[in-house]
């Protein structure tokens, strides 16, 4: 069966045609990230109103791309939450009346779950029981998932993200949005000194927390610019992306442990850092278990994730009604 997937949820309109959940025809990506560059963040209202000019255009490129017309499709996938909400009105009202227009079903899409789902589109023989941590811009989430729609969350965080850290620690460091790959970057060039923060104030628990690391990299900023000393930005961020790696392995390397897992994942934009994915990769195969993550242009948003999920889910539950609503703050259980 052919999907297209319709991703609009934050910054990048997305349409893809994928071949039975696993296998990408097609993938187009329409980025809005200089439109918001100069504001250091999404602009919701500017990203829906792109969105809603793109969104024709990078469907007909999807379509094409994938050399099929409409009438070969046979399911229309759109992300439904989490996320903005104007775009995703924008994606789940076009891929509505898309379906409708072409008597296709149409599917609404758990953004998080799609992330989980980019692994299965480069692993072709993935399957559930596996545990998988989503690191994105607005989720932090250890996901244990026993079976395809059947997710158990065991840890959270509990302030920010951790892409929004990355994002806000590269802000104070004078670096590029967002901030993610340009900390990365930096921290190659540095040295990772004593950590930021000694306690853990969250140990045992499979909960994360951002903000105290967040703060404790822009108390060291002050301090030297109160000093009128130069900001040593390659080593704090190095000093920020290790702190950040170690907790996040500390997690769900522990859950491994303590729950036999056989089968970990990484999801999600910071599942692009090349540090975690070494840590992750030197973690498994310690431990003899097998680990995946997604090729770097599929751990950031993409529409061939959605369409990926799409499939599944409407292999084992059908189709959506198409008076779905659009969630924003969707978490692991959709319409049911
Ligand atoms: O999954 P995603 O594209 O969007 C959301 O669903 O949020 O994730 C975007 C986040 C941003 O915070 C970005 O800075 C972060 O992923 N990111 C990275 C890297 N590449 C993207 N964080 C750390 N290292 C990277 N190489
Ligand atoms: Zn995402």
């Amino acid at each position: 069966m052919l999907v297209l997937g319709i991703e609009t949820s934050c910054d990048e309109t997305g349409a893809a045609v994928v071949e039975d959940g696993r296998k990408i025809r097609s993938n187009v990506l329409l980025s809005q990230v200089e439109q918001h560059a100069k504001f250091g963040g999404v602009v919701p209202e500017l990203a829906a109103r792109s969105h809603l000019e793109g969104i024709l255009h990078v469907t007909g490129a999807a379509l094409r791309e994938a050399g099929v017309s409409l009438k070969e499709i046979g399911l229309v996938a759109a992300t439904c939450g989490p996320g903005l909400i104007g775009g995703l009105l924008v994606g789940l009202s076009f891929a509505k009346a898309l379906a409708l227009g072409s008597s296709k079903p149409f599917c609404g899409v758990n953004h998080l779950e799609a992330h989980i789902y980019a692994n299965f589109l480069a692993h072709p023989d993935l399957a559930p029981p596996l545990l998988c941590l989503t690191v994105s811009g607005g989720h932090t989430d250890l996901v244990y998932m026993e079976d395809h729609g059947k997710y158990r969350i065991l840890g959270r965080t509990r302030d920010d993200a951790a892409g929004e850290a990355f994002d806000k620690v590269a802000r104070v460091l004078g670096l590029g949005y967002p901030g993610g790959p340009y900390l990365e970057k930096a921290a190659r060039q540095g040295k990772p000194g004593s950590p930021l923060i000694r306690t853990d104030s969250l140990a045992g628990t499979y909960d994360f927390s951002f903000s105290g690391l967040k703060t404790a990299v822009i108390n060291r900023v002050h301090r030297y610019r109160q000093k009128n000393q130069e900001l040593p930005v390659a080593d704090l961020a190095a000093t920020f992306q290790q702190q950040v790696v170690t907790i996040l392995l500390e997690r769900t390397f522990r859950a491994v442990d303590e729950l036999g897992i056989k089968t970990v994942l990484l999801s999600g934009g910071v599942a692009a850092n090349g540090e975690l994915r070494k840590g992750f990769a030197r973690e498994a195969a310690a431990r003899e278990v097998r680990f995946f993550c997604p090729p770097l242009e599929l751990c950031t948003d993409n529409a061939a994730m959605v369409a990926a999920a799409g499939y599944f889910h409407f292999q084992k539950s059908g189709p959506s009604p198409l008076d779905l609503p659009a969630f924003p703050r969707l978490s692991w259980k959709l319409q049911e």
